[in-house]
């Protein structure tokens, strides 16, 4: 098997300040040194307008910085949006894209998240794309359709190992505590790995890191990140605290 590095991945959404941003990011920062070589990668996604001093608190610690989603076009008149460009300047090596929240509060089609993986791949940052059904959709027995679904529209061409992260997060799991079963989460991660396969090919949907998100925390870290196709975390409310993130991250097996 494709040896793949856990990414354990913190998604900041709309919450932090200054202050409690550039703390939550030193302590972070602070704790990576300290451990040296890690097994993991650690990212963090904080909002725009702590990227620029979360990525100088970071540097040189091995803490990665990302954006938490970014406009397809290099620039223009999008106002309010940040282009793919922008954040690698700002310092970001990664980009979430094509979450739930953007998917369902802006409206984001699969062809719209495809064009800004795009852009992401375009100016040389990893695309963290991701995918997920709604509890009616599970319902329905429709998780593996829709995923299928939003593997093939969302993840753009020139995607590789190198450059593509997905992230598989049922929208009925984020935020609210509950989360499938194990055998539930590596089937699915089995099955993207092999949708994966017909786009990308099989050797690089062998390296791709296939992330869970949705209520992973401390106490569930360990069994989550355990699975043969379960390659790290996307954390929202977990990662906001420096101890549980870290808690996940030491999870990893
Ligand atoms: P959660 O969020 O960990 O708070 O469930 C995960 C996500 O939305 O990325």
């Amino acid at each position: 098997m494709t040896a793949r590095r856990p990414l354990i991945a913190g998604n900041w959404k709309m919450n932090g300040l200054r202050a409690d941003g550039l703390a939550l990011a030193g302590e972070l920062a602070k704790r990576m040194k300290a451990k040296g070589k890690a097994p993991f990668e650690m990212l963090v996604c904080p909002p725009a307008t702590l990227i620029r001093e979360v990525a100088q608190t970071v540097a040189g610690s091995g803490v990665l910085v990302g954006g938490e989603d970014c406009h397809a076009k290099a620039s223009g008149a999008h106002t309010g949006d940040i282009s793919a460009a922008m954040l690698a300047d700002a310092g970001c090596t990664h980009v979430i894209v094509g979450h739930s929240e953007r998917r369902t509060d802006h409206g984001e089609s699969d062809a719209t998240v495809k064009a800004k993986a795009a852009a992401a791949l375009g100016n040389g940052l990893v695309a963290v794309v991701c995918i997920g059904e709604t509890e009616a959709e599970r319902d329905a027995g429709k998780t593996l359709e829709v995923n299928a679904r939003q593997v093939a529209g969302s993840v753009p061409d020139g995607a590789t190992a190198a450059n593509l992260v997905i992230a598989y997060e049922p929208v009925w799991a984020i935020g609210t505590g509950r989360t499938p079963t194990a055998p539930e989460v590596q089937e699915v991660h089995a099955f993207i790995r092999k949708e994966l396969a017909a786009k990308i090919g099989a050797a690089e949907a062998a390296g791709v890191r296939i992330l869970y998100g949705g209520s992973m925390k401390p106490g569930n870290a360990k069994e989550l990140l355990a699975l043969a196709d379960v390659d790290g975390g996307l954390i929202g409310g977990a990662s906001l605290v420096a101890d549980d993130f870290w808690a996940i991250a030491q999870s990893c097996p």
